[in-house]
């Protein structure tokens, strides 16, 4: 059992992440003591047994008092560019101080960070976590997911469970999307259409969200830290989910081809795409394709499969006929 700090979990992926911890616990012959940094009261979570400590990312004393106790820190934390560079900057120097025994920064991405903006933070703070760990005796990893699976939940109408309402989510789509905003990444589920990174046949690492955190839970009590810990629920290229897909939906996909030339270029011509096609293109060179580390840690963990997650929050939607729409990207 350790006291684990989760930075960030109050939204979003984390606080998926936070509940997982939670139900887990519930079950653990050894639970683990649960600590929220928030920079608000989360009443709601505090009722759940965590342990919510408000915090100023620019207070350092208040942040070594918050982290006085804790073991191991995880940040999840997101939100703008800044945010996710200078409050994780701020966690690390104050981890330093208190000799946090582990840190994982919020990665939960695939193999790099480099040649894509939107995670130039993620690069910098890994370098910075890299640097604290040399200094001190912390140990620290990137914790690499591939693609969230959830994605392809986006515009589904199945029913809520019971994983759901155990959750607070009010449908079903919220509860398969489990903290990922509604995100028609290359697949748009109801319209019916891929927009594909080159010819759709690079292998990509899925995994649900719930899985993430169900490794990362069993992570807490290995004896040692690998500097990556990689994870995966399944891996199948674009081509192979849309058979499937095509498959559970009984309907054909209209198909985009984007050669690798076309792509950067709509990435240059458009800073709002830049995102977009700069994961395609990286992608198509391998970056999705994340170490299989938690898998062989723990071989009893049986992560959701792809086909898994498609039938389950797809077979037997009605659907009508597929029709490109303007909404194919991540914003
Ligand atoms: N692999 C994938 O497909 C994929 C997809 C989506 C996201 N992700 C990754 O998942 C992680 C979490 O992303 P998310 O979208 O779930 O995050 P998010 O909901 O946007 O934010 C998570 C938390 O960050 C904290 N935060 C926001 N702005 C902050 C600020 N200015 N200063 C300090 N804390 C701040 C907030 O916590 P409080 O308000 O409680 O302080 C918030 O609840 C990121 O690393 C992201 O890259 C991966």
């Amino acid at each position: 059992m350790v006291t684990v700090a989760l930075a960030g979990a109050a939204s979003g992926f984390g606080l998926t992440m936070l509940r997982t911890f939670v139900h887990l616990n519930s079950t653990a012959t050894n639970p683990h003591k649960l600590v929220l940094l928030s920079r608000s009261e989360k009443p709601e979570l505090a009722a759940l047994g965590v342990d919510v400590r408000p915090v100023d990312y620019a207070n350092h004393s208040q942040l070594v008092e918050a982290l006085k106790d804790v073991h191991t820190l995880l940040s999840v934390i997101g939100g703008s560019l800044e945010a996710m560079r200078d409050a994780q900057i701020a966690l690390i120097d104050a981890a330093k101080e208190v000799g946090i025994k582990r840190f994982a920064p919020s990665e939960y991405a695939c193999i790099s960070n480099d040649n894509i903006d939107l995670y130039r933070p993620k690069a910098e703070v890994w370098e910075a976590t890299k640097k604290a760990a040399s200094e001190t005796r912390m140990e620290i990893t990137s914790f690499q997911c591939g693609i969230f699976m959830s994605a392809f939940a986006t515009g589904t109408t199945k029913p809520i469970t019971e994983v759901g309402q155990r959750e607070g989510a009010k449908t079903g789509e919220e509860e398969a999307l489990a903290g990922l905003r509604p995100w028609n990444f290359v697949v748009n589920m109801r319209g019916g259409t891929a927009d594909l990174p080159a010819d759709g046949m690079t292998p990509i690492v899925f995994t649900e969200i719930r899985d993430i955190a169900t490794f990362a839970y069993h992570a807490l009590s290995l004896d040692a830290w690998p500097e990556v810990m990689g994870m995966r629920g399944d891996v199948k290229s674009y081509r192979e989910m849309l058979s499937i897909i095509e498959r559970v939906q009984g309907r054909k996909f209209l198909v985009k081809e984007n050669s690798v030339d076309e792509m950067k270029a709509q990435a240059a011509g458009n800073p709002s795409m830049s995102f977009y096609n700069q994961v395609r293109c990286a992608l198509t060179e391998g970056w999705g394709v994340v170490p299989d580390t938690l898998n062989k840690a723990f071989p009893d963990l049986h992560p959701m499969t792809c086909e898994e997650f498609v039938e389950k929050w797809w077979s037997g939607v009605e659907i009508g006929e597929a029709s490109w729409s303007e909404d194919q990207t991540f914003m």
